[in-house]
C-alpha cells in the first residue's frame, strides 16, 4: 500500500442543481438533501485517499447559516485534513449560487470521519498518511487532530455519564425546563 497521498491528490469539488423536488414545504431547500450530498462527497474523498471502501463513523455539527433556494446551484469541496490509523476527517464546504443575481452565499462547513474498512475482515483498516504541502494543510491537519481527540473524550465521557446518571434526581431538575412531566 502506498505509505502518503498529497491532500491535493483526493480533493473533490462536487455541484448539484437544486431542483423543485429538493424543496421542503416551506420552498427551500430541505436540509436533509445537502447533508446526502456532503455524505457523498465525504465518501469519494475518503476512499480516493485510502483506495479502500469506508464508512462514515460521526458528522460533526452541521449549522446552517444561510438557507439554499431552489434553482441555486450548490458547490460542495471536500478535502481529507487529517488522518489517524484507519480513520480520516474529511472537511467540506458549501455554497451555493444565485445566477440570476450573482450571489454566492457560505450554506455550512462541516467535517465528517470516515474510517477505511477492510473488504476480507470488514474491521477497520489501515489508510496512508498525508503529505502536507502547504502551511493550511498543516494547520487543518493540526484542527483535525485535536477535534478527534476531543471527540474521543466527550464518547468516554458521554459514556460514563451514561452509567452514573441518576435519573430519580435529575428528573426534580427538570422543574425549570420546558416541560410538563405527567407521568
Ligand atoms: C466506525 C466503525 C467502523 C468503528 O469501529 P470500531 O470497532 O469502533 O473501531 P475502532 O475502535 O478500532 O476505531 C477505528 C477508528 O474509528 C474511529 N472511530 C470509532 N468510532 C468513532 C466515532 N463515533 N466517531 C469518530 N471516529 C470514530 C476511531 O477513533 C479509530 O480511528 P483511528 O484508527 O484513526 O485511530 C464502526 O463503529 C462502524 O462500522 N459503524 C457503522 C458505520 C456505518 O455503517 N455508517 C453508515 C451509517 S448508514
Amino acid at each position: 500500500m502506498t505509505q502518503f497521498r498529497t491532500v491535493k491528490s483526493s480533493q473533490v469539488v462536487l455541484k448539484e442543481l437544486m431542483i423543485p423536488s429538493y424543496s421542503n414545504f416551506g420552498g427551500k431547500v430541505h436540509g436533509g438533501v445537502i447533508l446526502s450530498l456532503m455524505d457523498k462527497i465525504a465518501y469519494t474523498a475518503a476512499a480516493s485517499h485510502s483506495r479502500q471502501y469506508c464508512v462514515t463513523a460521526s458528522v460533526d455539527s452541521v449549522n446552517f447559516v444561510n438557507p439554499v433556494e431552489v434553482g441555486e446551484l450548490v458547490t460542495l469541496m471536500a478535502s481529507v485534513n487529517y488522518v489517524g490509523r484507519s480513520s480520516m476527517e474529511v472537511g467540506i464546504k458549501v455554497y451555493s449560487e444565485d445566477f440570476k443575481h450573482g450571489i454566492n452565499k457560505h450554506t455550512n462547513t462541516s467535517y465528517f470521519t470516515m474510517v477505511a474498512i477492510d473488504e476480507h475482515t470488514r474491521k477497520p483498516a489501515t489508510v496512508p498518511g498525508l503529505i502536507l504541502e502547504e502551511d493550511i494543510e498543516v494547520q487543518r491537519f493540526i484542527w483535525g487532530k485535536f477535534r478527534k481527540r476531543f471527540k474521543g473524550e466527550y464518547r468516554e465521557q458521554f459514556k460514563a455519564l451514561h452509567h452514573d446518571l441518576d435519573i430519580t434526581s435529575e428528573t426534580e431538575n427538570l422543574r425549570d425546563e420546558n416541560c410538563q412531566i405527567s407521568l
